[in-house]
C-alpha cells in the first residue's frame, strides 16, 4: 500500500554546454532520494528536464550556425547528451520536461495571461543593469564590486518596454511565510541570506518579459515580447503535472511538491520569486526548497572548460557509475560547498568501497563457501560477540531514515558504513578461521556467518538508492532474493533464511592504485 505521494524535482538544466560533475551532483542526490522514498512505499514523482529558452542559448546557437532548437536538441538528445548522461548515471526520473515542449509553451502563455488579467502583471518600461549570462536585471545597490552578484561578470545598461510582475507586493508575504514555516527553505543559513539580502531591503517589481531577443515563449496578447526565462522555467514544476494543460493530469495528485532541490545560486528564484508567483496564481506553495552547495574545483566554480576531470562520463567509465554516485553523496555535506578532487574520489573508493564494503562481502562469501560449501546449516549457536553487531544492524533502518528525512545523505551513508566496519571488526573478534579448526564449533561458526550475511543484507538494502547496480550484485552473491531486498524485509534482524546459499562473484570494487591512476589522469588532462 502506498504511504502517500512524494514529489521531488531537480532544477531544469540549461542545455548550453555539456553537463559536468557539478550538475550530476544534484541529479544524483535527487535520484537517491526518489529511490529511497519509492523503497519506503511512497508513490514518487521525480521530475527533471531542460530549460531551453533565453538569450544565452540564442547567441550560442547563432555562433554555431544553428537554430536554437537544433542546438538544444543536439545537447539534449544527441550522442553523449543530457539524456545519455542521465541514462549512464542511472537516474530514475519519472518525467522529463523540455521547456520547448508544446504543452509547456501553451501553459506558460495561459499563466502569463492569467497573471495579467488578475493585475499581478502590468506593462511598463525597464531601465537598468543587465547581466546577459544570468538573464537578470540588477539595481546599482545589488551589484557586488560593480558586477553581477550571482556570477561576478560585467553588467550593462539596458532599457526596454516590458511587463512587470508585482513582486514588491510580496515582501511581507514571503517574510510571513518564512516565519510561519521556518523549514520552508533549508539549510537555515540560506533563509537568513534571503532575508538580509533581498527581503529586508524590500523587493522590487520583477521584469517578466523581454523584447531584445526572440528565443522565448511569446506573450500571446503582445507578441513582440517573450516571457522572462525564469517565469518560463519555474512554472515547469507545475506544467509538468498538467497545470494549465491537458498533456498530464497529475496536478491534484502531486502538487504541492515535497521538495525542490536547487543549487545555492538559484535559491533566490525558488524561495522568493516562485512562491510569489504561486501566491499570485492562488496556488499552494511547495513544502520545501533545499539549496545545496557547489562542488568546487581548485577553489573555484566548475566549468566544462576545466576538461576531463569534471566530465562525469570519463569518471564513470574509469571508476564505475556507482562509485561516482557514492562519492558525490558521501564526501560532501549536501547543504555546503565541497572541493572536488580526483585524490578524494580515489581514496574514498579505496577506503569505503574496496576495503570496507568490498572486503566484507568477499571475505564473508568466501568463508561460507570454504567452511560450508556455500550453504549454511540451519543449526546456529549464539555467542557473546553477537549483540553489538546485530543490534547495530537492526537499528540502522530507523537511523538512516531519520537522516534521509533531513536530506543528510552524508550522514546516512556514514551510518551504514559504520555498520560495515563493525561487521569487519566482528570477523576479527570471532576469528572464524580458528572456529573452523574444530568440528565442535560448527554451529557457532554458522551463526557468525549468518550474522555477517544478514548484516550485509541490511546495509545493502539501505545502499540501493545510492548504488543500485552494485547492490544487485551483492544481493546475488549473498543469496538474497527479491523479497529480501525490500524496506519491510529489514524491519528486524533475521529475515535471511537460515539455510541461505551464497554465490562467489567478482570483487565488487577493485582497489585503485592511486599514484598510477593520478598519473594517467594527468596524461588525459594534457591530451584534452
Ligand atoms: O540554473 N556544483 O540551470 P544550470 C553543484 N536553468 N551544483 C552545480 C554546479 C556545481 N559545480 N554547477 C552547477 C539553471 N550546478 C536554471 C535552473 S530551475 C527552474 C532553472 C547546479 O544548468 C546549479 O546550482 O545553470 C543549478 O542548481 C543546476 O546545476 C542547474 O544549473
Amino acid at each position: 500500500m502506498s504511504k502517500g505521494t512524494f514529489y521531488i524535482t531537480t532544477p531544469i538544466y540549461y542545455p548550453s554546454d555539456k553537463l559536468h560533475i557539478g550538475h550530476t551532483y544534484c541529479t544524483v542526490a535527487t535520484d537517491a532520494m526518489a529511490r529511497f522514498k519509492r523503497m519506503q512505499g511512497y508513490d514518487v514523482m521525480f521530475l527533471t528536464g531542460t530549460d531551453e529558452h533565453g538569450q544565452k542559448i540564442e547567441e550560442k546557437a547563432a555562433a554555431r550556425g544553428m537554430t536554437p532548437k537544433q542546438f538544444v536538441d543536439e545537447i539534449i538528445e544527441g550522442p553523449g547528451g543530457i539524456l545519455d548522461l542521465w541514462k549512464l548515471m542511472n537516474i530514475s526520473y519519472d518525467r522529463f520536461i523540455r521547456t520547448t515542449d508544446d504543452y509547456h509553451v501553451a501553459a506558460v502563455q495561459r499563466i502569463f495571461r492569467k497573471l495579467y488579467e488578475k493585475g499581478e502583471i502590468y506593462k511598463g518600461a525597464y531601465k537598468g543593469l543587465y547581466c546577459t549570462p544570468c538573464e537578470s536585471f540588477w539595481t546599482e545597490s545589488q551589484l557586488v564590486d560593480g558586477k553581477c552578484p550571482d556570477c561576478g561578470r560585467e553588467v550593462k545598461y539596458a532599457e526596454e518596454e516590458a511587463y512587470f510582475f508585482r513582486l514588491s507586493n510580496y515582501t511581507q508575504k514571503i517574510l510571513d511565510l518564512y516565519e510561519k514555516q521556518p523549514d520552508f527553505l533549508e539549510p537555515a543559513s540560506r533563509m537568513n541570506e534571503m532575508v538580509s539580502n533581498f527581503l529586508r531591503p524590500g523587493l522590487d517589481d520583477l521584469c517578466v518579459s523581454r523584447t531584445s531577443f526572440k528565443w522565448g515563449i511569446p506573450v500571446d496578447f503582445d507578441p513582440g515580447h517573450v516571457v522572462y526565462v525564469w517565469v518560463d522555467a519555474l512554472t515547469n514544476y507545475i506544467t509538468a503535472l498538467g497545470y494549465e494543460n491537458d498533456r498530464y493530469n497529475d496536478y491534484a495528485k502531486y502538487w504541492p511538491a515535497d521538495v525542490h532541490f536547487v543549487g545555492k545560486e538559484i535559491v533566490r528564484f525558488h524561495a522568493i520569486i516562485w512562491p510569489a508567483i504561486l501566491m499570485a496564481l492562488g496556488e499552494p506553495l511547495p513544502k520545501k526548497i533545499f539549496g545545496h552547495g557547489w562542488l568546487l574545483l581548485d577553489g573555484g566554480k566548475m566549468s566544462k572548460s576545466k576538461g576531463n576531470v569534471v566530465d562525469p562520463t570519463v569518471l564513470a567509465a574509469r571508476y564505475g557509475v556507482d562509485a561516482l554516485r557514492y562519492f558525490l553523496l558521501r564526501d560532501f555535506p549536501f547543504g555546503s560547498d565541497g572541493s572536488f578532487s580526483n585524490e578524494l574520489l580515489i581514496s574514498r573508493i579505496n577506503t569505503d568501497l574496496a576495503n570496507d564494503l568490498g572486503n566484507l562481502v568477499s571475505r564473508t562469501v568466501l568463508m561460507v563457501e570454504k567452511y560450508f560449501g556455500g550453504t549454511l546449516p540451519a543449526d546456529r549457536q549464539a555467542g557473546p560477540e553477537d549483540a553489538a553487531l546485530t543490534e547495530a544492524a537492526a537499528a540502522l533502518r530507523g537511523e538512516v531514515e531519520a537522516e534521509m528525512e533531513r536530506f543528510a545523505f552524508q550522514n546516512a551513508l556514514s551510518l551504514i558504513f559504520k555498520v560495515t566496519s563493525r561487521a569487519n571488526k566482528y570477523i576479527d573478534e570471532t576469528s572464524p578461521w580458528v572456529l573452523a579448526k574444530d568440528e565442535a564449533n560448527k554451529a557457532r561458526l554458522a551463526a557468525v556467518m549468518y550474522n555477517l550475511l544478514e548484516t550485509i543484507r541490511i546495509c545493502t538494502v539501505l545502499l540501493q538508492p545510492f548504488m543500485p547496480q552494485t547492490c544487485a550484485e551483492i544481493f546475488r552473491q549473498i543469496g538474497a532474493v527479491e523479497s529480501l531486498r525490500t524496506w519491510d524485509s529489514i524491519a528486524a534482524f533475521g529475515a535471511l533464511p537460515a539455510d541461505v546459499t551464497v554465490q562467489k562473484g567478482p570483487a565488487i570494487f577493485p582497489r585503485i592504485d592511486m599514484a598510477k591512476e593520478l598519473a594517467e589522469l594527468e596524461k588525459l588532462t594534457q591530451n584534452n
